[in-house]
């Protein structure tokens, strides 16, 4: 079975309580419980890490290489500063998919640029907590039509 590592970038552990006008009612849990049910249909199996620290999501995305097929990232605000991560999804060089709750085109000029999205296969924003699930579906997606190494 695929493995899929998700990450949750700064302050989403405070989802629920967070900015509720942007980024609504569900919890951190909530979404997760969300992704587990989904992984369960799309007969994928996950491993699911929330960090505030940029160099520990540094760290995660390096150590996927071992042991996972693909990423599902919400680097939350690292999404618009961070060379690190975008270097680290470059290297790992695994199939990488980003989701925002929010979409950040509508929102301040500082959101509109996202440095992790070009070392993605894709970007989901502005679904809420179905970003999260379009994302993961599409990934699954891009993992089943990959051929097994030769
Ligand atoms: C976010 C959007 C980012 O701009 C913001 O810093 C977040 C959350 C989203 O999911 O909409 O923390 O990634």
């Amino acid at each position: 079975m695929k493995k899929i590592l998700v990450l949750h970038g700064p302050n989403l552990n405070l989802l629920g309580s967070r900015e509720q006008a942007v980024y609504g009612k569900a919890t951190l849990e909530d979404i997760n419980l969300g992704l587990k049910a989904a992984a369960k249909k799309l007969k994928v199996r996950l491993q699911i890490e929330q960090s505030n620290h940029e160099g520990e999501i540094v760290d995660l995305i390096g150590k996927a290489r071992k042991g996972f097929d693909g990423i599902l990232i919400n680097p939350a605000a690292y999404t618009h500063t961070s060379i690190a991560i975008r270097d680290a999804l470059l290297a790992v060089d695994l199939p990488a998919v980003e989701v925002h709750l929010s979409n950040i085109y509508k929102r301040e000029d500082f959101r509109h640029k996202s440095l992790s999205a070009a070392a993605c296969s894709g970007q989901v924003a502005g679904f809420g907590v179905e970003s999260y699930l379009l994302g993961l579906t599409g990934l699954a997606g891009i993992l089943k039509s990959k051929k097994p190494a030769a």
